[in-house]
């Protein structure tokens, strides 16, 4: 049997997308035509010139990437399923790509699939990630030929933290159609926040290195010499030693700290400035705080989920901040101290937790570190997919349609646009 193939169609924001992916996880081709000199001069995504730019772009980026696929002789009638996000994003641009997408399906009679914007972000992983520790199916058969929804590839349930510019959110994925959000931010992005701080800082933009302002802020952060310097100063937002264990992410405190923090080194200074080393690290106590807020809100996020019944296999870093190796390096000791496929290993928990555990959980923390040595249990995984495939994409919407697809979740013809849509 031949491998399904999707076009996926993606105009929700500021870029125009499109890509063709196969079921056994081959990306054929994939177009990316960027708006950014056209709403950089304008200090922001302006909607109306985005929707003019998708309308003249969508129709070329589709026929670039239905070219560039290799189709072969039944060309565009190779393909299996026309899947575009449906939402959340800016109205009139996703009318763009829904309609193009509409019209194709239509045309060809081929089945649609209107895709949540956020829940293909969160299902990327289980596209490119596959488990290192898992032997594939057959030890013949190459990578490419493990079926969709069988390990390795990320198991449901999983969590996923997408921190970029546009996004702050942790979620949990149940299934391919069922995600519950656990917590989204009440102000800023985090990217923003690393953004915003870099250009407090004054720290230089080193050109040519991916990520932005925010990788800048950690190659800078790396001169530090005291990354405590300021740490009574830097509060950790919504922190739980505060009292405050809301399931919320916060970061317009941590920005006005760092600010406020400038202001009283400048007027401190014989000749008002702030000098390099303190700069350096005050940019690693920002960056510390940063993390360990989200950390904070992950460890819970482990621990509500177990005492709820969810055997999560592994945390999912998706967006730009996901680059960052403070963070990744902080989340990836915070996972191995939890375990899926048996229970939480207790014995590697703090006691605090014990009692958390014991206080929430049918499981008491003797059951539960009896059956870690009887049940195979392994670490939470934390899985970050490759940086070009957490940005915005039509891989990801691609993928996301031939997962639907595959559940037999289709649309009509006649579907809407959705610009504001919960998970
Ligand atoms: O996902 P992304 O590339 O695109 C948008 O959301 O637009 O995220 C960009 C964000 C920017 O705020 C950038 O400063 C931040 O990700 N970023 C980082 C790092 N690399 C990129 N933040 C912290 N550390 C990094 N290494
Ligand atoms: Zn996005």
């Amino acid at each position: 049997k031949r491998p399904l193939i999707a076009l996926g169609i993606e105009t929700s924001c500021d870029d125009t997308c499109a890509a063709i992916v196969t079921s056994d996880r081959q990306i054929l081709s994939e177009v990316l035509r960027t708006q950014h000199h056209l709403h950089e001069p304008m200090g922001g995504i302006v909607p109306k010139l985005a929707h003019h730019a998708h309308m003249r772009n969508l129709p070329s980026v589709v026929q670039e990437a239905i070219q560039s696929a290799g189709l072969g002789e039944r060309g565009i009638q190779a393909i299996d399923v026309i899947a575009v996000t449906r939402g959340p994003g800016l109205a009139h641009c996703l009318g763009v790509g829904l309609n193009a997408a509409k019209t194709l399906a239509a045309a060809l009679n081929k089945p649609l699939i209107g895709v949540h914007h956020m829940e293909a972000h969160a299902l990327t992983a289980r596209l490119t990630t596959r488990d290192p520790d898992l032997p594939t199916q057959d030890a013949s058969s190459s990578e490419s030929s493990v079926p969709i929804g069988s390990d390795p590839y990320p198991s449901f349930p999983f969590l996923t933290l997408l921190v970029s510019g546009g996004h702050t959110m942790l979620l949990v994925a149940h299934s391919v159609d069922r995600y519950t959000t656990l917590a989204t931010t009440l102000d800023d992005s985090i990217g923003e926040a690393f953004d915003k701080t870099a250009r407090e800082l004054d720290i230089p933009w080193l050109p040519g290195r991916a990520g932005g302002p925010g990788a800048s802020l950690e190659e800078f952060a790396k001169g530090s010499t005291d990354p405590e310097r300021y740490l009574n100063r830097l509060p950790i937002p919504l922190s739980l030693r505060s009292g405050k264990s809301e399931m919320k992410f916060s970061f317009a405190g941590l920005k006005s700290a760092v600010t406020r923090i400038v202001n009283q080194e400048k007027a401190g200074s014989p000749i008002g400035e702030m000098d390099e080393n303190k700069r350096q690290d005050l940019a690693a106590g920002f960056q510390n705080c940063a993390v360990t807020h989200l950390c904070q809100k992950v460890e819970q996020a482990l621990v509500d989920c177990h005492e709820q019944g969810m055997d999560i296999s592994s945390l999912v870093i998706s967006g730009g901040v996901g680059r960052n190796a403070t963070l990744r390096s902080r989340m990836d000791e915070i996972c191995s101290r939890f375990e899926h496929g048996g229970a939480i290993a207790t014995d590697k928990m703090s006691s605090k937790e014990k009692k958390k555990l014991k206080r929430g959980s049918s499981l008491n923390a003797t059951a539960a570190s009896k059956e870690t040595t009887t049940r195979a249990a392994r670490p939470v995984r934390v899985i970050c997919p490759p940086p070009k495939l957490c940005t915005d994409n039509a891989v990801m919407i691609a993928w996301t349609g031939l997962e639907r697809y595959q559940q037999g979740l289709t649309d009509p013809y006649d579907i809407d646009i959705v610009p504001k849509w919960p998970l």
